[in-house]
């Protein structure tokens, strides 16, 4: 395994959820990979006036919690010894002493600020990092989603962050684009001759983009009523998963090269913008049912939730992209929390045959189609019609899978392990550009105003459905289903 270069990574937000859930073991496993040099360090930064001790019975038991191949003592006492907690409160000038004492010496090495706290903590942290002289020309900063509330708050943010580091220095995370399904996806595309001809309009009847969670909003209820799917799941992860669905083929994987066509896809959404939104978008809100067999409140029973909230828990979009490659093929996004299952897929629809030579009654309905699922397990599925054993011919759908872990038989790496190490080795290929992240707002915005001004409340659906039958009728109108739900 390739040692990455030394660094200190200091982490905002040390003692978070992200951080505890997610970073930390993460960071852990790539230890015990063994890609720390020597002279790595990662610090655990809050308010809290924790011990070095504490902090680390902390991470201990966040690290055995979430052990892939099981805790390994000897290896954790040897990555605790890398491991440092220091207090310092973001929002406070000149609280920034212990940090750069801590940092102090270490200019020689890339420095890593990963700020994973409060969006509305950004600005503030990365102005103290300016005024206490951490930023060197090895420093990076990492932001986490979400950046900002809109176009002109994210660019806020973006204006304090890009006063103290150039654009190559600055992170954006969208943890999906480090997902080895997305990377699958990319590899599919680009790396077989098979698809290409067929990736367009005249081949491709439409596209579904489904993300679907059996969680409700947990222990994040303020933060989720002040967000919405639109903007915790669209705005980021759906459209990423989109944009690399409809790229052109960059000329190499070169950062810039995969963003700029990224940026040329957002940039071609066609505008959803006042009574639109009631024929192209749907949102909905759970209301109390069961996840997975157990029953759950609603989502204004939830705490930190207002009982009259209109925060949307779910969201289908019908998005086109003015495009020649896209013209007339609809992308059909749909998220939500509380849904049925887990899952995370997107299915393409492959067109009809011009003229089929079978009578009506040997024909199926079903159309090829090419099924990519990025959750719960990475597969690739493509469904093509055979005939059904017998005498008479009939034809049947039958699926070509191909299950990519199984093939494989190693160890994926969780989406953080990489997107940590691209961070510390500098590559920015699976990092949001600002540019992106503007179009990306660009396109969102109006939704949310056009919902303002237009739309109900958010339509209710049960707690372990589908979501609201909106939804269903929104795509019925084109002619077509969700897949699964016919
Ligand atoms: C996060 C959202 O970005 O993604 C959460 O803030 C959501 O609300 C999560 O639950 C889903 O990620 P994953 O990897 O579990 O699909």
């Amino acid at each position: 395994m390739e040692k990455l270069q030394a660094f200190d990574l200091v982490l905002f937000g040390g003692t978070g959820d992200l951080a505890m859930r997610k970073l930390l073991p993460a960071l852990y496993r790539r230890f015990i990979a063994g890609q720390f040099p020597a002279e790595a360090r990662v610090v655990g930064v809050a308010r809290g006036d924790l011990t070095r001790d504490a902090y680390r019975a902390q991470v201990e038991a966040s690290c055995r919690n979430h052990a892939v191949d099981g805790f390994d003592v000897a290896q954790w006492v040897a990555f605790a010894e890398r491991l440092h907690y220091v207090r310092a409160d973001g929002a406070r000038p000149d609280s920034f002493g212990d940090l750069v004492q801590f940092l102090r010496g270490r200019e020689a090495f890339t420095r890593i600020f990963f700020l994973s706290t409060a969006p509305t903590l950004f600005a503030g942290i990365c102005d103290q990092i300016g005024s206490a002289g951490l930023a060197t020309s090895l420093s990076r900063v990492v932001l986490e989603k979400p950046l900002g509330q809109d176009l002109t708050s994210a660019s806020q943010i973006n204006a304090h962050v890009g006063a103290i580091f150039s654009e190559p220095q600055i992170f954006r995370i969208d943890h999906y684009l480090g997902k080895e399904a997305v990377q699958n996806l990319l590899a599919l595309r680009f790396g077989n001759a098979l698809f290409e001809p067929l990736w367009r309009r005249g081949r491709i009847r439409h596209v579904q983009i489904t993300v679907a969670e059996t969680l409700g909003v947990e222990t994040r209820g303020p933060f989720y009523d002040q967000t919405g799917a639109l903007r915790d799941m669209v705005q980021n992860h759906l459209l990423q998963l989109l944009c690399i669905i409809a790229m052109e083929p960059p000329a190499t994987s070169d950062a810039d090269a995969m963003r700029d066509e990224k940026l040329k896809v957002l940039r071609a959404l066609r505008p959803i913008a006042g009574r639109d939104v009631l024929n192209k978008t749907v949102r909905g809100q759970y209301k109390a049912g069961a996840a997975v067999g157990k029953p759950v409140v609603a989502y204004l029973d939830e705490t930190g939730v207002p009982a009259d909230s209109t925060t949307e828990t779910f969201v289908a979009i019908k998005a086109e992209i003015d495009t020649w490659r896209w013209a007339g093929v609809p992308f059909y996004l749909r998220t939500g929390k509380r849904l049925q299952e887990k899952l995370s897929e997107i299915v393409i629809t492959f067109e009809d045959v011009p003229h089929s030579i079978f009578d009506a009654e040997a024909r199926s309905q079903s159309p090829n189609r090419l099924t990519i699922a990025l959750q719960p397990k990475d597969s690739i599925t493509l469904t093509i019609l055979a005939k059904n054993p017998g005498e008479t011919m009939r034809l049947k759908p039958v699926n070509l899978s191909l299950d990519l872990a199984d093939s494989f038989k190693t160890r994926q790496l969780d989406a953080y392990e990489r997107l940590l190490t691209d961070i510390i080795k500098g590559n920015l290929t699976l990092f949001m550009r600002r540019d992106e992240l503007d179009a990306a707002w660009r396109w969102i915005d109006p939704i949310r105003e056009g919902w303002q001004q237009y739309d109900g409340p958010p339509k209710l659906y049960t707690a372990g459905s589908w979501g609201p039958a909106a939804a269903n009728s929104m795509i019925s109108r084109d002619g077509f289903s969700w897949n699964g739900e016919t």
